[in-house]
This record gives structure tokens, C-alpha cells and sequence, in this order.
């Protein structure tokens, strides 16, 4: 999996992409992340990315020049392939896990970091094969949306995670919000973890955690439990959460 992202701020997306968990799939060789920065691709004097907008009005518009040429020295560095070419907008599709299982299938992904004011409409129709939005809030550019994408696509690719992590049974995953987690020491400072999770009854650890999940995301996030896969055992017990006592 490559993935290519075009910023003015090279340096603060390879301060990132080069620690945490990415920094350690980059290094098993699991994950290519470059920053490419744009300014490399301007031509005139002051390398400028950016204009007033046609019209008039306010903020900056991000220029075609130095975007179309990134992309298609990009393309042309690895000729033959056809990477999906995605904008980080607000105006784009809403991501979620769904997105990020299907873009980690894919083997090449350039990622364009909008600037929140406008990107020349131009970009959005000749280059750009998706638009994409982390939420319904406003960053002053695509970067943090950049990483975000990276860090959830990165996460899925076989052997990123330690051995035993299985992205499959998680969160989102499941459908449901994670069941509650304790370790040592059993008790602290008087706050016990459930007796439950002590006994060495797996069949029961088992029981105890899914509940947990159906409790937590009913309580939380009931919108889930429109989607997420029930058995039903858990559609019981839902039913016996919502009765009034
Ligand atoms: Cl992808 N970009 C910006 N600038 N703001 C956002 C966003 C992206 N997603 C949510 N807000």
C-alpha cells in the first residue's frame, strides 16, 4: 500500500506518519506514506499554491497549476497505475469505517489536503476521484483530515497491528462500541473491576462483554443497533434493557 500526500506542510505529516503505529507499519514495510510538497511544483518566483478567488470575495483558492503537475508526476513516477486521487474537503462524503475497509483494499491512493477557503473547482472535476470529509466541523485544512484517513486505512493492513490485535473484532467492526476494559491491579483504591472478568469463565467473560457492548451502544449510540448484526439472544436482551422496571 502506497499512499502520497500533497501539503505545503510536508513536515508536519512526516513528523506524524514517522512515529506511533504508523511510524512502526511504515518499518515492517507494510505501509509507504510520503509528504510531497506542493510548493516543489509551483513555477512562478514566490512557488505560490494559492490566488484570490475569480469574482472576488474572501479567503484564497488553491491554484490547478501546481496540483495538476504534482499528480501527474506522480502518475508518471509509476507508470501504469491508476491511484484513486482523493480530496480532504468538508464538502466531501463523510468517512467511516466502511470507507476505510474499502480504500485499504486498494494498493495506491494520492491524497490532496484541500484548504478549507476553496480548491479551484477545476481540481475537484479533472483529477479528483473522491472527496472526502472527517465530520461536520471545520478544519483550517486537510492535513489532520489526511492523517486521520491514513492512520484508520493503515491500521487494517494485515500485520500493522501487533500479532494477537484482530481489527475484525473491534468497534465499528462489530457494529457495536467496545465492551469495558480493566487490568491490574483488581482493586484500586476501593474501585473493583467486575468479578466476572476474574473467574477464568470464559463462556461467562464472554456473555458479560457482549451485554456490556449491547448496553454501552444502546445507551450511547442506539442509531447503531439499526445496522449491527443481532443474534437472538442479543435482541432479548435489548429487549429486556428497554423494559421500564
Ligand atoms: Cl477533510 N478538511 C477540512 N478543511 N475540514 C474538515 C474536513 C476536511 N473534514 C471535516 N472538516
Amino acid at each position: 500500500m502506497r499512499i502520497e500526500i500533497l501539503t505545503t506542510i510536508p513536515q508536519v505529516i512526516e513528523a506524524y506518519v514517522s512515529e506511533s503505529i504508523l511510524g512502526r507499519a511504515r518499518e515492517k514495510g507494510i505501509i509507504e506514506v510520503e509528504a510531497v510538497n506542493l510548493r516543489d511544483y509551483a513555477r512562478d518566483r514566490h512557488r505560490t499554491t494559492d490566488d484570490t478567488p475569480f469574482g472576488g470575495g474572501p479567503g484564497m483558492v488553491m491554484k490547478c497549476e501546481p496540483v495538476f503537475e504534482a499528480v501527474e508526476a506522480l502518475k508518471s513516477r509509476r507508470m501504469g497505475m491508476r491511484p484513486r486521487v482523493l480530496l480532504m474537503t468538508p464538502q466531501g462524503r463523510r468517512f467511516d469505517q466502511k470507507m476505510a475497509e474499502e480504500l485499504a483494499a486498494e494498493n495506491y491512493l494520492v491524497v490532496i489536503c484541500g484548504r478549507y477557503e476553496g480548491v479551484d473547482e477545476r481540481i475537484r472535476r479533472q483529477l479528483v476521484t473522491d472527496e472526502i470529509s472527517i465530520g461536520d466541523y471545520v478544519l483550517t485544512g486537510g492535513e489532520l483530515a489526511a492523517m486521520v484517513i491514513t492512520d484508520a486505512i493503515a491500521r487494517l493492513l494485515p500485520g500493522a497491528l501487533g500479532d494477537e490485535t484482530s481489527p475484525e473484532s473491534e468497534s465499528f467492526s462489530s457494529g457495536l462500541l467496545e465492551y469495558p476494559q480493566y487490568t491490574r491491579p483488581a482493586d484500586f483504591r476501593g474501585h473493583e473491576a467486575p468479578e466476572v472478568l476474574l473467574s477464568g469463565n470464559h463462556a461467562e467473560i464472554e456473555t458479560w462483554r457482549r451485554e456490556q457492548a449491547l448496553m454501552r451502544t444502546y445507551q450511547r449510540r442506539p442509531d447503531l443497533l439499526d445496522t449491527a448484526p443481532l443474534s437472538e439472544q442479543d435482541r432479548r436482551f435489548l429487549a429486556r434493557l428497554q423494559e421500564p422496571d
